[in-house]
């Protein structure tokens, strides 16, 4: 196969070692492209750099109309797309498609609030002393952005990084997933067809032991990462003056309150349960790990959960109607049968699943899991759902609560003051009212408390993150 070319400064070029990317179901090769070199990488930090002050002053109409044009090649190119990122990344053909429909909403909403982005006018005459005085409070960006992207969503993950980047005028260096490079090389290719000037982006695909290189490097301000937890724990120890933002992993919950009681409650819950701890083969930091039920109805929603989970339909991501494929690797794989087992060992009950054909691994759901047991209280980034039942709707959220993460959490009721009192107590970076935790709409703020990192993405919340205030005082005026 051909090498795809990575991005130095909007120009393709190759490295010289390759890179085979495989397709974790079947392990076939679906591509290839070459890592860049040292030389290649100080190229394209370099002429980030250089472009910085060009970038921020980069009229609105440009960088929207690069965004724009991105968002309707992607739409126009949609199923091409799709199926790239399921031969990579192996999720099933419904959900590759649902990526590359958020990724077209995620450049199309940084394209309009690219055009929004005005700042604000404060009046400063309230106090005598500053008659006729008025501030012009701007945001301007903080200088070239390091984006280092993870395998889970190859596509909308890059997007949630570049675009806001774009969308403020600061330059962009991605270093996107080993494991999946090609959907972020095919982005590299669409914003080199647009009149965004040289240097305000890099794609290079490099080791990731040669991150920390990257990461360290002073030409790059800013640092945008979402991955797993140590990784990120480490670059934030290892930059502490630079501006990091961490979007890291969780062991979201899913709690069903004491009014979710009806059979189309439980029913409602279980099927969305059992598809969300699965979508992705459980591969999305907002996955359903934990659910957590009240014992007046956990037998009830035990056995429809199982149904459900039962009834998913496994396989070839490519196959019709696929909903749950592999895992990334055959050695992610083995750790996920690995956690499961050890939960097994030390007293949970295997509901279901907890068998593993090469890099799949069946839809599993655990019950009577101890809280030590990695399968509940780390992030398993796999088909397993862990079940518990609490006496009421305290004790569930203090089980939410229970967890080194907090990035979102699904909480089933239908009252208001409950819903409340859900927002005010979790210790979550979000909550969704009536459904999972997997939910995300790509303008929302999005991020986590605790061990699930700092900092907002969302495109608006992105776009803060990467921008400083300045106010300007403007004197002696006649208001
Ligand atoms: C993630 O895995 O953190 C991203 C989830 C999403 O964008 O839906």
């Amino acid at each position: 196969m051909m090498a795809e070319p990575f991005w130095i400064a909007g120009a393709p070029e190759h490295g010289t070692d390759d890179l085979v990317v495989t397709h974790p179901y079947d392990g076939s090769e679906v591509g290839r492209t070459t890592l860049a070199t040292a030389e290649q990488v100080d190229r394209a930090v370099q002429a980030a750099a250089d472009v910085a002050a060009e970038a921020a002053a980069l009229p609105a109409a440009t960088r929207s109309a690069a965004l724009d044009h991105v968002s309707r090649t992607l739409a126009g190119r949609a199923e091409e797309v799709a199926r790239l990122i399921t031969a990579e990344n192996g999720k099933p053909l419904i959900w590759s498609r649902a990526e590359v429909g958020r990724a077209v909403s995620t450049f199309r909403w940084a394209a309009e609030e690219a055009r929004r982005f005005s700042g604000e006018l404060q009046r400063l005459d309230t106090d005598a002393a500053a008659a006729g005085r008025m501030a012009v409070v701007r945001r301007f960006p903080k200088g070239p952005v390091l984006g280092i992207t993870p395998f889970n969503f190859p596509l909308n993950l890059v997007a949630h990084k570049v675009a806001p980047a774009i969308a403020v005028g600061a330059p962009i260096v991605v270093k996107p997933a080993p494991a999946t490079p090609l959907s972020a090389l095919l982005l590299g290719g669409i914003l080199a067809e647009t009149e965004l000037p040289a240097g305000m982006f890099s794609v290079l695909p490099i080791a990731n032991d040669a991150a920390p290189a990257l990461v360290a490097d002073p030409r790059l301000p800013v640092v945008s990462f979402t991955g797993s937890g140590p990784v990120g724990a480490q670059i934030r120890r290892s930059v502490p003056d630079k501006h990091v933002t961490l979007e890291l992993g969780g062991n979201a919950a899913a709690v069903l309150c004491e009014d979710w009681s009806s059979e189309a409650d439980l029913d409602w819950a279980a099927q969305r349960i059992a598809l969300f701890s699965n979508y992705q083969a459980g591969q999305s930091c907002i996955a359903v790990q934990r659910v957590i039920v009240p014992v007046a109805s956990a037998d009830r929603f035990r056995e429809k959960l199982v149904a459900a989970v039962e009834a998913l339909k496994v396989g070839d991501p490519f196959g019709d109607g696929v909903q749950v494929g592999p895992v990334i690797s055959e050695a992610a794989a083995e750790r996920i049968e690995q956690w499961v087992g050890e939960a097994v060992a030390s007293g949970a009950q295997l509901l279901t699943g907890g068998k593993r054909d090469g890099s799949s691994v069946a839809p599993t759901v655990l019950a009577d899991v101890p809280a030590d047991a990695k399968a509940s209280c780390e992030e398993v980034f796999g088909p397993v759902l862990v079940l518990s039942s609490v006496a009421d709707d305290a004790s569930g959220f203090a089980a939410v609560n229970d967890s080194a993460y907090g990035l979102q959490a699904g909480v089933f009721t239908h009252n208001l003051q409950t819903a409340f009192r859900a927002h005010r107590e979790l210790q979550v970076g979000g909550i969704i009212v009536g459904d999972v935790p997997s939910f995300r709409a790509d303008q929302m703020p999005y991020g986590g408390l605790k061990g699930s990192g700092v900092g907002r993405e969302g495109l608006r919340s992105a776009m803060e993150d990467y921008t400083d205030v300045k106010v300007m005082v403007l004197t002696g005026l006649d208001l």
